[in-house]
């Protein structure tokens, strides 16, 4: 095996980039490549084209060191690698399964231009059989290219592995550089060293990497993926129904929170009540898991009622908000947070842009701060609808002369901010904490009328 090793990654998006400079960074060659090729000038210029801590600088880095390169020719990506990640989307269709076009796409690009070995390592979350469905589609495609070009199907192996991507976004490097674990679902041993070599280099010892390495059958790769997001799609449900009773019963959601999270099978992390979750990956996943779940025959309907929880918190919060405010119309509201969790500037599938879609409908005045609201600005713009809300560049500005603050993401900057200073801005000082950012005690001490999820 090469000293360096050869990597293409299909697909520069948040997984694809991160994953890309991150084997840059063990020391790999790897070219980058997408079909959009705005994105791809982006890149080569050293802009990334989202928001994610510590990846500009290591772009600028590995792009002046000559180890990750962009390339515009899909051919040539595929043609000088020896292992290709495939990192585009997989979007969700309007019956809730996974759109998988993508890959088709893919599949065919990867026949048109194989020469040699390859090994194909799909890092994209799918269902289960995707994998398969590859392998089958990208043999196709060849045996149409071997019938074309009279070559013989030695001039074209391949073998295709599954390794799901667990990096969160706003902590895509540290989350690749320090993995709980590496799954990777292969069909032989050929494969399994190939990756083996790849990702040993992120450990401090063999001993270590072992620990960390789960080798599976590919199918079962697909599973892992789509159970582990099912699993913390579940926990935040659950703990969004208890608050329901905490608030009904009067009793405390962060400390039942803290109360089970001690417990060790349990654990406290995806248990903050709150609007609910959002983003690329959960509520797609659940869906597309509880699809192709059905197409077995298994009635998952358990993940049903989880996304259903999760869609109602949106009506939960805005009738809560106007409960107390009484009347919408014509009110001052400051938004603290747009993107679907803090670190990022992703508003795909926000519970807080949900919220503020309902709230432009009641005819309240918006006055919008996210930290990331200028890169949301630059790089894609707000959803439709929402092109003409005033944005504001700190969060006191947006808070100031408001009838009322309601916190929809928790950025730590709004942990952080001076209370008083709020307080004295505001025409009126209520807030509608949608994370739970704060102690209801203090604020209530400092003089907000202050509403959390299941808190007292
Ligand atoms: N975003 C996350 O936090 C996260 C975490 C783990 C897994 N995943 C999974 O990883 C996959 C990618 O997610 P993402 O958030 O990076 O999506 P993304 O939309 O940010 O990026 C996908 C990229 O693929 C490109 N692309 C599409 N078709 C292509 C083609 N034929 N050739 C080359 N490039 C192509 C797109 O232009 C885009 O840049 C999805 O399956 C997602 O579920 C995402």
């Amino acid at each position: 095996m090469d000293n360096k090793i050869r990597i293409t990654i299909l697909g520069l998006g948040h997984v694809g980039l991160p994953t890309a400079l991150g084997f840059a960074q063990i020391g790999w060659e790897v070219i980058g490549t997408d079909n959009d090729l705005d994105k791809l000038d982006l890149i080569s210029e050293g802009v990334v084209p989202f928001y994610e801590p510590g990846i500009s600088e290591m772009l600028k880095k590995y792009l002046g060191q000559g180890n990750f390169k962009v390339e515009k020719n899909q051919s040539q990506a595929i043609k000088d690698a020896q292992c290709i990640f495939v990192c585009v989307g997989t979007p969700q269709n309007s019956d809730g399964s996974a759109d998988l076009s993508q890959l088709e796409t893919v599949a065919k690009t990867i026949a048109e231009n194989i020469s040699g070995y390859k090994l194909i390592v799909e890092k994209s979350t799918t269902p289960v059989t995707t994998a398969a469905n590859l392998r089958l589609s990208i043999q196709r495609h060849i045996d149409t290219r071997i019938k074309k070009q009279g070559k013989t199907s030695d001039d074209f192996e391949f073998d295709v592995a599954v390794n799901p991507e667990f990096l969160k976004e706003g902590t895509a490097i540290s989350d690749f550089m320090c993995p709980d674990r590496i799954v990777v679902g292969v069909d032989n041993e050929k494969s399994r060293q190939l990756l083996k070599a790849i990702y040993l280099p992120l450990f401090e010892s063999e001993d270590v990497f072992e620990e960390k390495f789960m080798v599976t059958d590919v199918n079962t790769a697909e599973i892992i993926k789509h159970a582990s997001n099912a699993f913390l799609a579940t926990k935040i449900s659950f703990i969004n129904m208890l608050a329901d009773l905490c608030e009904a019963a009067d009793a405390n959601v962060a400390d039942v929170a803290k109360g089970i999270g001690m417990d060790k099978r349990i654990g406290p992390s995806f248990l903050n009540a709150g609007i609910g979750f959002g983003g690329y990956c959960l509520p797609k996943d659940i869906r597309a898991f509880s699809w192709i779940a059905s197409q077995y025959g298994v009635d998952f309907s358990l993940l049903r009622e989880v996304d259903k929880i999760n869609l109602d918190r949106i009506h939960k919060f805005v009738d809560k908000v106007k409960k107390i405010l009484w009347v919408l119309k014509g009110k001052n509201i400051a938004v603290w947070g747009l993107s679907f969790k803090p670190n990022t500037d992703d508003i795909r599938e926000s519970p807080a842009i949900a919220v503020v879609n309902k709230l432009l409908k009641l005819e309240s005045n918006l006055k919008v701060y996210d930290p990331s609201i200028s890169d949301i600005l630059e790089k894609g713009g707000l959803p439709t609808g929402l092109e003409s809300i005033e944005t504001y560049s700190t969060p006191i500005s947006a808070a100031t002369n408001a009838d009322a603050l309601v916190i929809l993401t928790e950025w730590n900057e709004f942990k952080e901010i001076d209370l008083i200073e709020l307080k004295e801005n505001m025409a009126v000082p209520i807030i509608f904490d949608g994370r739970n950012i704060y102690e209801s005690k203090e604020m209530r001490e400092i003089g907000f009328e202050y509403y959390g999820i299941g808190l007292r």
